[in-house]
């Protein structure tokens, strides 16, 4: 296998493939022969031209049954389902005294339930075929808290390193790697929407004084679901510039 296509042929899923990281994802991976990108985000999805067969859902990842139903489609017509990045994720800027059950409830639907509903989707897909590589972009916020987002937002990123484990074990046994990746700061939409300040001081706080680009963080992504990743499961892969060294 060419290592310049490490993806030759597969059929990956990316949720919040419309924006920052998510898209950085799905551009990197038809950069490295990916044969189909199904793409879910609420958003609309303009992606550029990609060496790819591209298809998009645009629904919330909380949709249990949309979820469902995009799956079985993107099934349908590519045969195979080799990658699910769960990805989408939201951080609104709440103050504990602000918190509300519904906000409470929305940021976990979205963050950590959203992936819950994909991967149980796809994951008949890659237990019939005997592979499959699953993707949980989880935050720094798992193990520090949450820093400028909602309260809910560390929870959720922490349900998630949580639900890497328990779902590496259910996988090992038919081939299904599951891992996660902690991003530090990284230059997307979701960074400006904490202000100025906020970018600053997370560039301060890391080692190599800058944030990522999402492409770099794309980089980490296409590492775990390669072929060069394939004795790693139910790890988590800190991409943070050193910004907490565990
Ligand atoms: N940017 C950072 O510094 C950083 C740090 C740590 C973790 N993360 C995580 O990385 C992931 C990607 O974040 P990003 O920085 O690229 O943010 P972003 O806001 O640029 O992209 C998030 C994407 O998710 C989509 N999305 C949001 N809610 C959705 C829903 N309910 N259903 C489907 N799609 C939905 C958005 O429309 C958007 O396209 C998130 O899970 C985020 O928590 C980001």
């Amino acid at each position: 296998m060419s290592t310049s296509a490490p993806l030759q042929g597969q059929v990956a899923i990316v949720t919040g493939g419309a924006s920052g990281i998510g898209r950085a994802v799905g551009e990197l991976f038809a950069e490295s022969g990916l044969a189909g990108l199904a793409v879910i985000d609420v958003a609309e999805c303009d992606l550029p031209e990609l060496d790819a067969e591209v298809v998009t859902g645009q629904f919330d990842v909380a949709d249990a049954d949309a979820v469902r139903g995009f799956i079985s489609e993107v099934h349908d017509r590519f045969g195979r389902i080799d990658i699910l990045v769960n990805n989408a994720g939201i951080a609104p800027v709440v103050p504990w005294s602000e918190v509300t059950e519904e906000n409470w409830q929305r940021v976990l639907d979205v963050n950590l339930n959203g992936a819950f509903h994909c991967t149980r989707a796809a994951w008949d897909h890659m237990r019939d075929r005997q592979y499959g590589r699953i993707v949980n972009i989880s935050s720094v916020g798992a193990f520090l808290g949450s820093v400028s987002a909602h309260p809910a937002y560390g929870v959720s990123k922490a349900g998630l390193i949580a639900l890497t484990k328990s779902l590496a074990k259910e996988g090992a046994a038919d081939g299904i790697l599951v891992n996660a990746i902690a991003p530090g700061s990284i230059d997307t939409p979701m960074l400006e929407s904490f202000g100025p300040e906020a970018r600053v001081e997370y560039a301060e706080a890391a080692l190599l004084k800058r944030q990522a680009s999402p492409k770099e963080l794309a980089e980490s992504v296409v590492f775990l679901v390669s072929p060069a990743s394939s004795y790693i499961t139910g790890a988590t892969l800190h991409v943070n510039g050193g910004a907490l060294l565990v």
